[in-house]
């Protein structure tokens, strides 16, 4: 078996250790977080949804103005070569895309250089369906921007509400805005009222995540109702069962959320729907 290298980056176009990949001091996502990233889980070697996440990324570099440096197709040919270089098989690649160096001026510069760069790590296989010890949510307030549909590094906010709730003894933070569940600082949220699953919408506080859009797919599948809506967090506490989403953690049950227990175990149909992920996962990569 090939050894895993851990410390291979592709960088402008190169594949290099990742410890000699160097930015500038005047790289616009340093300066001004002003760029977009990915994550993209693989199985067995091989990207999940690649396409799924390859589309968002096009429309978040669009809503910043920014272009990809090379066709679509190639940047997934590229990212499957590096894990295949990397030996990884239970990972992620991290892709981000800023506007690269310039003067440090908040106006765009005439002439852009973007710098993209992506890496692939190994991560723990996450839970199966129903294991595990259930999430514990804390509610903080919605303090992000409005075009949270757009996969921007600027993440400042999600930083801070996700430190506060680790701080505070649970592992997510949910934003509410104006009184009504948006999403969590690193994932989507589900709750599930008489067997229908409801979400906020995708759009200015909600990102719309792939994980998400797998879920609505599954949804559709096994005939169980999806309604799109922010819900009023006291509807939302009152739920059945409660689930967050992400590429990384797949589908995630909950057991607490502010201190009330929703769930002492994964609910019926939070089971099923992970269970139909594991599988969607297993078509494609297998
Ligand atoms: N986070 N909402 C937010 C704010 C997120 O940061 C993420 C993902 C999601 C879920 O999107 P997806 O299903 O496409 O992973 C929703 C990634 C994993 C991260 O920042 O590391």
């Amino acid at each position: 078996m090939k050894a895993v290298n851990n410390d291979l980056v592709w960088f402008n176009g190169e594949v290099k250790p990742l410890s000699q990949a160097r930015i500038g001091l005047e790289d616009r996502g340093f300066n001004f977080a002003d760029g977009v990233y990915e994550v993209v889980r693989f199985y067995r070697g091989k990207p999940f949804t690649l396409t799924d996440h390859l589309d968002r990324l096009v429309r978040s570099a669009a809503a910043l103005r920014l272009t990809l440096p090379l066709p679509v197709d190639e940047l997934a040919h590229e990212m499957r070569e590096l894990i295949a270089q990397t030996a990884i098989m239970e990972g992620m690649v991290y892709l981000q895309l800023t506007r690269g160096e310039a003067p440090r001026a908040h106006l765009f510069p005439a002439v852009e250089k973007p710098t993209m760069f992506f890496y692939a790590r190994p991560l723990p296989a996450p839970w199966q369906p129903g294991e595990g010890a259930g999430c514990k949510l804390m509610s903080v307030p919605d303090e992000r921007w409005k075009r949270c549909w757009i996969k921007s590094l600027a993440l400042l906010p999600n930083v801070m509400a996700k430190n506060d709730a680790i701080a505070a003894g649970h592992d997510e933070a949910v934003f509410i805005d104006d009184g009504r569940v948006t999403e969590c600082s690193t994932c989507n949220i589900f709750t599930v009222k008489a067997g229908k699953l409801y979400t906020c919408p995708v759009g200015p506080k909600v990102l719309p995540g792939i994980t998400r859009l797998v879920t609505f797919r599954l949804a559709r599948e096994l005939n169980i109702a999806v309604e799109e809506i922010s819900l009023p967090l006291a509807d939302a506490l009152n739920a059945d069962e409660v689930f967050i989403t992400s590429t990384t953690r797949e589908i995630n049950w909950v057991r607490q959320w502010d201190g009330k227990t929703i769930t002492g175990e994964c609910g019926p149909i939070t089971h099923k729907l992970h269970q139909a992920y594991v599988q969607a996962v297993k078509g494609q990569t297998l």
